[in-house]
């Protein structure tokens, strides 16, 4: 056959093209691949990671609050993989958990994820399949939602992305990701600790300058215990929500997986000096980031801070008529797991662990098909929180913030909270986000090991 030159162009033309005005801008991607980074320190090799956009940790998402995020996940892993949106009180349709609100993205495939941001605050992406193997890869970003009124004075803002690597002495990152030992422990801790991908994270400061340090715990499992030297400030926000008044930093900041910090700091040491966010080890203190001083902005401090303003419909739970409900922690290592064992009928013991699951929660081993609990739309919630185990559970709620029940007050809002080995804790939420909501321990192991549930908003 033979065509013409114009015939050639004009069918190329149209399938190519829309009309004009039904156009829409295909979302910026957010790729997941393989990638290179120089993590240890100069003089070693670089270390084979997973990230976004060929970068890990993943390039930073910064909207003002109420804007859209709109971004086509496309999976360039060897792996099917999802992008869960933590903290955000999000559609659930967009939330990112495979078997519960998407299929995971198997490689190769594309999914368009597009939601409101209804808060402003510190908050982070990561996957949500095979978490434990795709976030110690470095599959995980920062995602700031900006205050547009009521925006700190400061003179500068650093996000502090925190982790901690398991590598060889080769720097390559060990592969047993599933290692059973970790999880029936305290889950997979790493050997080298960094800060934005880096093990010697600094900038330069001048003296009484103000900064905003926006800290995330990106770990799989490590609690990081942090201090400040040669900076004075307050916590302003926690898990992204203003705290009512800025609370002075005092003792030992704790950060469970998956919580975050914003902090507004005031650079106290003399110029010439270094001052230091560190992380408090059984060993002593080492630096997690620092701030060499060169000179001085101003003579004296500024006034304390105002709090951050609120965010939409975060007032307080009314607790009367709140239902209740027990979560309780089982199994690991020095734990029991026989309730579970029951539960699960035809399971042995052994047959759990074979699957690798060795964490219960309310006597269920993995993920239920039943919920935890269906919520009517707008009910209040109180749910204990018992961990009958020898180890430390973050635990994380999807899609909504919850506050602690202390015994004279009620707690600053929350999406993870940290409970020690044998503690009960309460809290209570309003379950205002209608959909089906994963309920987890965010050591990545222990949830892959069995620590996992779902509630359902209807
Ligand atoms: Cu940050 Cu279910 O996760
Ligand atoms: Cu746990």
């Amino acid at each position: 056959m033979k065509i013409t030159r114009r015939q050639l162009m004009g069918g190329a033309l149209g399938a190519v093209l829309l009309p004009a005005g039904a156009r829409a801008a295909a979302p910026a991607t957010l790729r997941a691949g393989p990638v290179e980074r120089q993590l240890a320190p100069e003089g070693y090799p670089p270390t084979a990671l997973w990230g976004f956009e060929g970068s890990a940790p993943g390039p930073e998402i910064r909207l003002p609050q109420n804007a859209r995020l709109e971004r086509r996940l496309v999976n360039g892993l060897p792996q099917a993989t999802s992008v869960h949106w933590h903290g955000i009180r999000i559609d659930n349709a967009m939330d990112g958990v495979p078997g519960l609100t998407q299929e995971a993205v198997a490689p190769g495939g594309q999914f368009d994820y597009a939601f409101r941001l209804p808060d402003a605050g510190t908050y982070w992406y990561h996957s949500h399949n095979r978490s434990t193997e795709q976030v110690a890869r470095g599959l995980y970003g920062a995602l700031i939602v900006e205050e547009t009124e009521g925006r700190p004075e400061i003179d500068a803002e650093e996000v502090l992305l925190l982790d901690d690597w398991r590598m060889t002495p080769e720097a390559v990152l060990s592969d047993d990701f599933d290692n059973l030992h970790d999880r029936a422990h305290g889950g997979r801790i790493g050997n080298y600790v960094t800060t934005n991908g880096r093990g010697d994270w600094s900038r330069t400061v001048r003296r009484h300058e103000r900064l905003r340090l926006r800290l995330v715990n990106v770990a799989n499992a490590r609690i990081f215990e942090l201090t400040l030297l040669g900076l004075e400030g307050w916590i302003v926000a926690l898990d992204g929500m203003p705290l009512d008044r800025p609370r002075p930093v005092q003792e030992t900041l704790v950060l469970a997986p998956a919580q975050r910090a914003d902090l507004i700091v005031d650079v106290t040491a003399e110029a010439g000096e270094t001052a230091y966010l560190v992380q408090l080890t059984p060993q002593g203190g080492m630096s997690q980031a620092a701030f060499e001083v060169m000179g001085q902005a101003a003579k004296t401090r500024r006034p304390a801070p105002d709090a951050l303003p609120p965010n939409p419909n975060t007032g307080l739970p009314g607790l009367s008529g709140a239902r209740r409900l027990d979560l309780r922690m089982e199994g690991g290592a020095m734990g029991r797991l026989s309730d579970a064992m029951t539960v699960q009928g035809p399971k042995t013991i052994q047959g759990l662990m074979q699957e690798g699951l060795v964490w219960a929660l309310n006597g269920f081993a993995g993920l239920p098909e039943a919920p935890l609990t269906e919520a009517a739309l707008g009910e209040t919630l109180r749910i204990a929180l018992i961990n009958d185990t020898a180890f430390p559970h973050g635990m994380h709620l999807h899609g909504h913030h919850f506050r602690e029940i202390l015994p004279d007050r009620l707690g600053p809002l929350r999406d993870t909270i940290l409970v020690d080995r044998g503690e009960r804790r309460e809290i209570a939420l309003v379950a205002d986000n209608p959909g089906d909501w994963l309920f987890h321990c965010h050591m990545l192991g222990h949830q892959a090991a069995g620590m996992k549930t779902w509630m359902r908003v209807a």
